[in-house]
Order: structure tokens, then C-alpha cells, then sequence
């Protein structure tokens, strides 16, 4: 007899549990202690007292290297550019890096470089002070990886390229350069 009343109890418990339950899908039904499924996130930018800086968006530990990144150990000097000079070796260019270095000349460079690598960009046309020739004994003497340090880095008035071209693209890019030079006479654009 207490059973059927247990189970009579449990019954009217049920249906009206049901009754409870909202059947519009668009809104969330009754949830039993929700804290423990949604946790509380806290944004980016927000104050957090649970670290001892009290930012909630840690910096990474010193010495951290983003993942695909490599650390070019140089500073932005003509000494280190020499030494880059010395120690970087361009990686072979195939005939499609060339074609991708050739392109990304035009966008990146040629303003100022000009199509050929005279140093007669339309931005040099226009009074910023003209970068000098490809051509030069310097530039023809420049080693690929001083070139590569001077587009990372910038020279004078040259401005570091690191932020828009990635490491794999400024060696294609050197690529184009060098054969600039080797058929300099040859056809230019
Ligand atoms: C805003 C104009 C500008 C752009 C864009 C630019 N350069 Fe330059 N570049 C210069 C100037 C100006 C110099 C000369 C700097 C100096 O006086 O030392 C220079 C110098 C250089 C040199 C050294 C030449 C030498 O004889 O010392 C190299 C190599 C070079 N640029 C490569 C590039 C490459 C490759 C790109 C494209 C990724 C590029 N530059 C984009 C303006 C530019």
C-alpha cells in the first residue's frame, strides 16, 4: 500500500514535471544548478584577480617562440646585417618561387624599387628620396643574407618589410632580386 501511494506520488510528480517543461525550442528549459555546465569566462581584456598581475590575457614566458616561428637572432644594425650576410644561405629557389617572387616584387618593392631595379618607383618619382640601384657594385655585392636583414629589418630609409611579407616569401623575393641582377641588360618591364 505504501508503495502505491510512493508510486502514485512519483506519477503526479512526473506528469506535472512535464507540464513544467516549455515545448518552444527556441527557449531554454528549466536547468538544475546551471553553474556547474556553464562556467563564467572571463573576456580577454578584463580585469582577473586570479593572477598575481591581475590581467586575465597572460603574456607568454619569456623566451616563448610562436609555433612555425623562427627566431632570427639579429639586431637591426649594418654589423649584424653584415653578419647575417655571413651566416644565412637562401634556400634553393625553384621555378615557382621565382614566379612568387617575381609577383610579390611588384606589389612589395616596385614602388620604390621600380619595375626593373633601378630605384625609379613611381614613390621615388614623387619625391621620396630614390633607393639606389640594384645595379650598384653594392647591391650587386650585397650577400643574400644582408638582403635578407635589410628587407626584415629595413635600412635607413628603407622600412622593415617582417611585418608584411613572411621569412619564406622575403627569400622568393630575394630570388627575383638576384635575377634581376644576373640579367641586368637583358628585358626589363
Ligand atoms: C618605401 C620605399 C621602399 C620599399 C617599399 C622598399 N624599399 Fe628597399 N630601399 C629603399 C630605400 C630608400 C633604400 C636605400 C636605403 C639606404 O639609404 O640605405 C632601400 C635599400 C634597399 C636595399 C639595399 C640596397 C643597397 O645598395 O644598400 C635592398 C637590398 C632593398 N632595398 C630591397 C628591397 C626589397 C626586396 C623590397 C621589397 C620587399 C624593398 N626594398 C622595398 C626604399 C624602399
Amino acid at each position: 500500500m505504501k508503495l502505491n501511494l510512493f508510486l502514485l506520488v512519483l506519477l503526479a510528480a512526473t506528469v506535472a514535471a512535464n507540464l513544467g517543461i516549455n515545448d518552444n525550442p527556441a527557449r531554454r528549459n528549466f536547468e538544475v544548478l546551471p553553474e556547474m555546465v556553464y562556467s563564467a569566462a572571463a573576456e580577454s581584456f578584463s580585469e582577473n584577480s586570479s593572477f598575481a598581475d591581475g590581467k586575465t590575457l597572460q603574456s607568454p614566458p619569456a623566451g616563448t617562440i610562436a609555433r612555425g616561428a623562427r627566431p632570427l637572432p639579429y639586431a637591426a644594425t649594418p654589423e649584424d646585417a653584415a653578419r647575417a650576410g655571413r651566416e644565412l644561405t637562401a634556400p634553393e629557389a625553384s621555378a615557382a618561387d621565382l614566379a612568387r617572387g617575381a609577383e610579390l616584387y611588384q606589389v612589395f618593392c616596385r614602388p620604390c624599387h621600380g619595375p626593373g631595379g633601378k630605384g625609379d618607383g613611381t614613390v621615388a618619382m614623387r619625391g621620396f628620396p630614390p633607393p639606389p640601384s640594384f645595379f650598384a657594385e653594392r647591391a650587386m655585392n650585397l650577400a643574400d643574407g644582408q638582403m635578407f636583414h635589410i628587407v626584415t629589418y629595413g635600412q635607413n630609409n628603407m622600412p622593415s618589410h617582417a611585418a608584411q611579407i613572411e621569412p619564406a616569401d622575403r627569400w622568393r623575393i630575394i630570388a627575383h632580386v638576384r635575377s634581376l641582377q644576373k640579367n641586368q641588360g637583358g628585358a626589363q618591364q
